[in-house]
């Protein structure tokens, strides 16, 4: 295991038997004194099924991106034409990513999906979580992935882009804990299908999923 992944583990498993069990999202961004090297999830890039996503898709509107990270989604997203609210629970990502991305006209904000802001409610015509979910554990998880589709205005998408889970059914050891097609089902329950893509990625570990829904 390398050295910044043991790491990782370390601060979550402090996290995990505190009362605050997502708090080693913060103290590892703090941890890493700005070397983006020290971030395991940071791809210093969009993501790709985002982009290829937004090649298919030409809209744009207002846009919410969940756990933003260092924003490239963000800023990708504003480059694109969105108007974007970018949020996370670190608020050290988030001046981070505020500080790298200074010419984007993008609203990021300290923010919990757990206790999403009330006047974000219906307001979105699209929500983009990439490597959210499968970050978090399962019992935070299943109460985080229901204040996802309420934050989308009537014809807006939902995009969840992740880690699939192996078909054999192995559980991995997390974070990231890949998720299946029957848990992914779930988020989008109320809304209509529109896309449910895998594949994997060049250079990248594992399979990977897009799921698409709208509020119809
Ligand atoms: C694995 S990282 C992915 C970051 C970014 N989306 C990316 O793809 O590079 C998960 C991100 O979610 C944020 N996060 C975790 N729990 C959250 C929550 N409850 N509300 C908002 N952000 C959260 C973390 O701080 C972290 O930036």
């Amino acid at each position: 295991m390398d050295e910044v992944r043991e790491r990782m583990l370390e601060m979550v498993n402090k996290a995990e038997s505190s009362e605050q069990p997502l708090s080693w999202f913060e103290n590892l961004y703090r941890y890493s004194n700005r070397d983006r090297g020290q971030i395991p999830w940071d791809w210093e890039e969009p993501h790709p099924f985002l982009i290829e996503w937004s090649n298919e898709n030409e809209a744009s509107g207002t846009a919410l991106v969940v756990g933003s990270g260092l924003g490239e989604d963000a800023s990708f997203l504003w480059e694109r034409g969105w108007k974007v609210t970018a949020f996370d629970i670190s608020e050290e990502a988030v001046e981070w990513a505020r500080h790298l991305h200074q010419g984007a006209d993008i609203d990021w904000v300290v923010g919990d999906l757990l206790n999403p802001r009330q006047g974000w409610l219906g307001k979105f015509d699209l929500v983009l979580e990439v490597h959210i979910l499968q970050a978090i554990p399962e019992e935070i998880m299943k109460r985080a992935f229901t204040n996802l589709a309420p934050m989308l205005a009537s014809g807006g998408k939902l995009v969840c882009i992740g880690r699939l889970a192996d078909e054999s059914g192995i559980q991995e050891s997390g974070p990231p804990w890949p998720l299946t097609w029957d848990f992914l089902n779930q988020i989008g329950e109320g809304l209509e299908e529109v896309e449910k893509h895998s594949s994997t990625i060049p250079g990248k570990e594992g399979k990977r999923y897009r799921a698409v829904w709208k509020n119809a």
